[in-house]
């Protein structure tokens, strides 16, 4: 799979709940172009999400599904290597490296860190402090340049760059930089319903659309998004929950939709419930498919086993041989 493509990609999603609308155009319809172009490294990230206690009998569950709507949603894990973070232990030696090139100060400022303390007072764990550093070398141990992720992972990757330079820098080449990657665009955000924060598997779920909600709940959820009784006067600028329905009815629907609405917009002639109603169209025939898929494929546990165990060997054949690189700069090879 390697040398006529393009690049190394390596990205991954965390399993602590239900995929979303943001997930998708944040990351997985990135992952899907790049299948075909790219040397691609799809994880789910389950270690990631023990940073914040789950209950263990979720994690099966999770993983399983987090697998199914990543193949539900068009990878193919033949063409990619579609792999379960744990099961790649090289993950944990580099993280171990990594962590004595990172430093308490950096962590401590890191915007996701700093939330988690806000919101977990109770749960302040060092796996939570390095949570970019397990990141990193998720990335490094696949020697990616590329990681196609939404806006909320930027900082993330600044650090995952950070690390890289300074273990270069310090030891020997061995990383190339890895940045963060959307086809020739900004990174996304997907806005919540609300019209405040992003759509998210913990918080706001309301405002959020899953992969796995039914066709009635997401047309319940897209009504009850915030609006007002519309402009009074033609070309008044949009309010920002306003412009960020528009934002997710460009993701979803037809472009001569959005040029209608936009055209009544600009006329004061909206009328945001016609609108919504619409929306809420577009988003059931985009979500019912993948939602469907993924039912099929969640419960087939011979299936994914060899979808896990397929993918486990071609992420740990790489990662071992970025390891035999690792351990060889650093010196940490006695005869
Ligand atoms: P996670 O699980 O929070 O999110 C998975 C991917 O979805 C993107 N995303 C969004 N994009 C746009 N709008 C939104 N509202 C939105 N919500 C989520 C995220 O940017 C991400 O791309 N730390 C990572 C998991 C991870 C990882 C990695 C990623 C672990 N190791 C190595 C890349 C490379 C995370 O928690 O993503």
């Amino acid at each position: 799979m390697e040398n006529r493509k393009k690049g190394r990609v390596m990205s991954g999603i965390r399993s602590t709940g239900f995929l979303h609308l943001g997930n998708y155009f944040g990351a997985i319809r990135n992952y899907v172009r790049m299948q075909e172009e790219y040397d691609c490294f799809f994880m789910v990230a389950d270690i990631h999400t023990l940073t914040t206690h789950p209950d263990t009998k979720e994690l099966k569950p999770n993983v399983h599904r987090v697998l199914a709507e990543n193949i539900a949603c068009g990878l193919d894990p033949e063409k990619v290597a579609l792999y379960c973070q744990s099961h790649v232990f090289e993950t944990a030696e580099l993280y171990l490296y990594l962590n004595m090139l990172a430093y308490k100060g950096e962590l401590e400022k890191t915007t996701t860190f700093k939330d988690k303390v806000r919101q977990h007072p109770e749960n302040v764990n060092a796996g939570l402090l390095t949570y970019p550093v397990l990141m990193a070398a998720d990335i490094l141990l696949q020697r990616a340049s590329y990681v196609p992720v939404g806006k909320d992972q930027e900082q993330h990757l600044e650090m995952s760059r950070n690390f890289a330079n300074r273990f270069n820098h310090r030891y020997g080449e061995v990383f190339p930089e890895p940045y963060a990657f959307n086809f020739g665009e900004d990174l996304v955000k997907v806005p919540g319903l609300d019209g405040s924060g992003k759509m998210s598997k913990s918080e706001n779920q309301n405002a959020t659309i899953f992969l796995a909600d039914d066709d009635e709940t997401i047309r319940k959820k897209v009504m009850k998004a915030k609006t007002d009784a519309g402009p009074t006067t033609p070309n008044t600028p949009m309010p920002d929950y306003i412009a960020n329905i528009f934002g997710l009815m460009k993701l979803v629907s037809a472009p001569e939709v959005i040029a209608r609405y936009e055209n009544d917009y600009n006329q004061a002639v909206i009328r945001y419930g016609d609108m919504k109603k619409q929306l809420a169209e577009d988003m059931v025939n985009f979500v019912a498919p993948i939602r469907e898929k993924t039912e099929a494929i969640r419960n087939d546990e011979v299936y994914l086993r060899r979808v896990m165990e397929l993918g486990a060997e071609k992420a740990r054949k790489s990662a071992a041989e970025t390891m035999e690189k690792v351990r060889e700069v650093m010196g940490l090879k006695y005869y």
